[in-house]
């Protein structure tokens, strides 16, 4: 499963890809706007950070604007994926700039039939927003799990990005469901490094290594 980060923290991204381990970074008007900064000086800046899939999110809601900002917003860099929100205006949208070769991330998909339609627009990534589905009352995981049969039964090549991640267990839940991607916030994927059981190994593992003569 490839790991994106939820963010638009650049200080956090930086941290994070010095792991070696974050393939995209996903962002959206809500990320950006708590960092105080314009959003496509932060997207360029993150695209010299991590090169992979640079989710940058769209809002217009008419078809014109909207396949003209798409345009506009892939043309900052190869990385970029344009975020484009679940509606009939965006399965437009996503049909016509998907044919003309630009990668589109839809975004609040909350069923697998949303995910279905959007694939079939030709949408790279579908984004089910499981902490959202959660917090709703459905089971996000369950969703996750719908979406991945689907797109295996019938060979679809848009992958599944789990979004709206809140703890680790989210995480390991998504790749047992066979999501391609997670999208996980700074907190939750530091988070993930840590065990109580590997913090207490290596302190015995020091002391036991007081009793010889390092290397
Ligand atoms: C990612 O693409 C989404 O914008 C994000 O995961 C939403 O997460 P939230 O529900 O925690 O805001």
């Amino acid at each position: 499963m490839r790991i994106f980060m939820d963010t638009a923290n650049i200080d956090d991204i930086r941290r994070g890809a010095s792991l070696g381990i974050v393939d995209g970074v996903t962002t959206n008007p809500t990320l950006v706007a708590k960092e105080g900064v314009q959003y496509r000086d932060r997207v360029l800046e993150i695209c010299e950070v991590v090169d992979g899939p640079i989710s940058a999110e769209c809002i217009s809601m008419e078809y014109e604007p909207l396949v003209e900002e798409a345009r506009r917003v892939a043309s900052w860099h190869p990385n970029i994926v344009v975020k484009i929100p679940m509606s009939e205006v965006g399965l437009r949208a996503i049909k016509t700039v998907s044919a003309e070769g630009i990668r589109v991330n839809t975004t609040l998909v909350f069923s697998a039939n949303q995910a279905l339609l959007a694939a079939k627009a030709g949408a790279a990534f579908v984004s089910p927003f499981v902490g959202r589905l959660n917090d709703a009352g459905h089971d996000g995981m369950e969703v996750i799990r719908e979406i991945v049969a689907v797109f295996d039964t019938f060979n679809l090549p848009t992958q599944v990005l789990a979004a709206s991640i809140r703890n680790p267990r989210d995480v390991t839940e998504a790749a047992l469901a066979g999501s391609h991607v997670a999208t996980i916030p700074p907190a939750v994927l530091f988070a993930m490094v840590q065990h109580p059981l590997t913090d207490k190994g290596i302190e015995i593992f020091l002391n036991d290594a007081k009793k010889y003569t390092p290397v």
